[in-house]
C-alpha cells in the first residue's frame, strides 16, 4: 500500500491533519492501534481556542460544534478572600468555546468516514523505517497479517506513549520535564453546572475546578495526592471535598449526583525537541504534555496541526523547504502555552512542603489578577490563545 502521509494515531491530532490534508487533495492513510469506540471512550478537557475552532470549521467539522458548543466570555477564580472574575471579552475582546473533546472526535470520525478517509483501527506493532530517507514506509500488523505502507511522510499524532517520538535516535532528542507531586481526581456527573463558567479555586486543602460539558453534564476536579486511587473515594466523599473548597454560596446551591465517570490523572509538562527527523514530523502529545490546567492539550494539537497542514501542503506544491521552519515555529507556540500551564498549576494547586512565604506568594499573584487589568489582559491572551 502507497499513501502521501501516513498519519500515527487516530486521536484529535492525526484526525484533524487527514481531514485538513484530504480536503487539499493530499492522501493519508491513519493507523490507529485502539478500536474507534476505545478512541471516543476517552473523557478529555473541553475548552476550545479560536485558533482551535477556526481550524474545525475550516476542516468541515464545525456545525455541531457551532449548534451545541457553550461561548463563554470569562472565567472565575476563587481563594479565601473570595471570588473573582477575569473577562476575557472585555481585555483581549476573545473567548473560549466549551466543546468536550469526545465529541470533537466524534466529530472528527464522522468527517472523516463522510470523505472516505482511509483509518486502520486495531493496526498493531506500527514501526517506522528509513527516515531519514526520501522512501520513508511504516509497518504494522492487523488481523495477523503484516502490512508495508509506503509514503512520503510520517506525521507522529500517537500520542505521549506512542512510538513516534521513540523513533526519534535518544542522542537527537532533547527532552523537558516537570512532574508535578499531586493529580487530578475528575468525576463527570449528569447534574447541571455549579456556575455558568467555569470556578478555577484556590484553597488550603488543595485546587478544586467545577466545569461542564453541556447544560445537563458537569465536569469536576479535585487535587488529591499522588497516593490517592480512585477507589479512595465515593461519591459522597468527592461532593463533600468539592462543596468544601468552592465558595459557599456555590457550594450550597451545587447539584450532585452518581458519577458516570471517575479517574485520577497525574499532572506533567514535557517538551521534547526537534519535533522532526527525517521526514517525520510529531504533533500534538506525541511532543509535549500539558497540565490540565490550563487547558491546552487539545488547543495546543491543533496549532501544531495548523502548522504541519500549511507545510506539507507547500512541500506537496514543490517547496519542501517549508517543512524546515515546522519544528522552531510549533515550539515557539508550545513553550508559551507550557509557560501558561506551569503557571496557572503553580498558583492554583497547594505543594508538598508549601511554606509560607509560597503561600503569600500565592495570594499575591491572585490578588494582582483580581486587582490589576493588565494581569487580567495577560492571563486572558494566554487563556483564549496565543496567537498562531
Ligand atoms: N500505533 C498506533 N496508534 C497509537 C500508538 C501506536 N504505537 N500509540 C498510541 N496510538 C494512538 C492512541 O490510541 C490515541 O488514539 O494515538 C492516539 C493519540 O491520541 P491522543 O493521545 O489523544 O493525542 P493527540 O491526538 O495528540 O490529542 C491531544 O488529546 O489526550 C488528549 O490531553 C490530550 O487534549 C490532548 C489531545
Ligand atoms: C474540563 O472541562 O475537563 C476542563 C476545563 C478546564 C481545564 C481543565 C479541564 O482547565
Amino acid at each position: 500500500m502507497r499513501t502521501q502521509v501516513a498519519i500515527i494515531g487516530g486521536g484529535p491530532s492525526g484526525l484533524l491533519l487527514s481531514q485538513l490534508l484530504n480536503r487539499a487533495g493530499i492522501e493519508t492513510v491513519v493507523l490507529e492501534r485502539q478500536t474507534r469506540s476505545y478512541v471516543l471512550g476517552r473523557i478529555r478537557a473541553g475548552v476550545l481556542e479560536r485558533g482551535c475552532t477556526d481550524l474545525l470549521r475550516r476542516a468541515g467539522c464545525g456545525a455541531r460544534m457551532d449548534n451545541e458548543g457553550i461561548i463563554h466570555d470569562g472565567t472565575n477564580l476563587s481563594t479565601v478572600n473570595g471570588m473573582f472574575r477575569v473577562d476575557f471579552k472585555a481585555r483581549v475582546g476573545e473567548t473560549v468555546m466549551v466543546y468536550g473533546q469526545t465529541e470533537v472526535t466524534q466529530d472528527l470520525y464522522a468527517a472523516q468516514d463522510a470523505i472516505g478517509a482511509t483509518i486502520v483501527h486495531e493496526a498493531q506493532n506500527v514501526a517506522l523505517h528509513d527516515l531519514t530517507t526520501d522512501a520513508p514506509y511504516v509497518t504494522y500488523e492487523k488481523d495477523g497479517r503484516s502490512h508495508r505502507l509506503d509514503c512520503d511522510y510520517v506525521a507522529g499524532c500517537d500520542g505521549f506513549h506512542g512510538i513516534s517520538r521513540q523513533s526519534i535516535p535518544a542522542d537527537r532528542r532533547t527532552e523537558y520535564e516537570r512532574v508535578y507531586p499531586f493529580g487530578w481526581l475528575g468525576v463527570l456527573s449528569r447534574t447541571a453546572p455549579a456556575a455558568e463558567e467555569l470556578i478555577y479555586a484556590n484553597h488550603p486543602r488543595g485546587f478544586a475546578l467545577a466545569s461542564m460539558r453541556n447544560p445537563q453534564l458537569s465536569r469536576y476536579y479535585l487535587q488529591v495526592p499522588l497516593s490517592d486511587k480512585v477507589e479512595d473515594w465515593t461519591d459522597q466523599a468527592f461532593w463533600d471535598e468539592l462543596r468544601r473548597r468552592l465558595p459557599a454560596k456555590v457550594a450550597e446551591g451545587m447539584e450532585t449526583g452518581p458519577s458516570i465517570e471517575k479517574s485520577i490523572a497525574p499532572l506533567r509538562s514535557f517538551v521534547t525537541e526537534p519535533m522532526r527527523w527525517g521526514r517525520l514530523f510529531l504533533v500534538g502529545d506525541a511532543a509535549h504534555i500539558v497540565p490540565p490546567t490550563g487547558a491546552k492539550g487539545l488547543n495546543l494539537a491543533a496549532s501544531d496541526v495548523h502548522y504541519l497542514f500549511e507545510a506539507l501542503q507547500a512541500a506537496f506544491g514543490g517547496d519542501a523547504a517549508a517543512l524546515d521552519g515546522y519544528s522552531d515555529r510549533a515550539l515557539r507556540r508550545i513553550w508559551g502555552a507550557m509557560r501558561f500551564s506551569w503557571w496557572m498549576t503553580s498558583i492554583l494547586h497547594r505543594f508538598p512542603g508549601q511554606d509560607d512565604f509560597d503561600q503569600k506568594i500565592q495570594e499575591a499573584e491572585l490578588y494582582q489578577l483580581e486587582t490589576l487589568e493588565s494581569a487580567q489582559a495577560a492571563m486572558a491572551r494566554n487563556y483564549t490563545g496565543l496567537p498562531y
